[in-house]
């Protein structure tokens, strides 16, 4: 899975989600929870790997779960999470 690390905190250009096939990267503008989050966050179970949300990313926040830089490793977790929670 693709997962979104640090770069899209207070950003949330919300780019990414317009081009997800799968719809997996919430929340979206349209929700609620939009306003309360400090980013966004792909589905680890729903996202097929297209690698589309990367090239859409004006901070470049998005990596594949296995070249997520060293520092940024923990929103993996932080990621998969969001969907525990819901
Ligand atoms: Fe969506 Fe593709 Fe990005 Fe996964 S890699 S979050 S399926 S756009
Ligand atoms: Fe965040 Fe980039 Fe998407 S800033 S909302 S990961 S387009």
């Amino acid at each position: 899975a693709y997962v979104i690390a640090e770069p899209c905190i207070g950003v949330k250009d919300s780019s990414c989600v317009e081009v997800c096939p799968v719809d997996c990267i919430h929340p979206t503008p349209e929700e609620p929870e939009f306003e309360t989050v400090d980013q966004l966050y792909i589905d680890p179970d729903e996202c097929i790997d297209c690698d589309a949300c990367v090239e859409a990313c004006p901070v470049d926040a998005i990596f594949p779960e296995d070249q997520v830089p060293e520092e940024w490793t923990s929103f993996i977790q932080k990621n998969a999470d969001y969907y525990k929670q819901q």
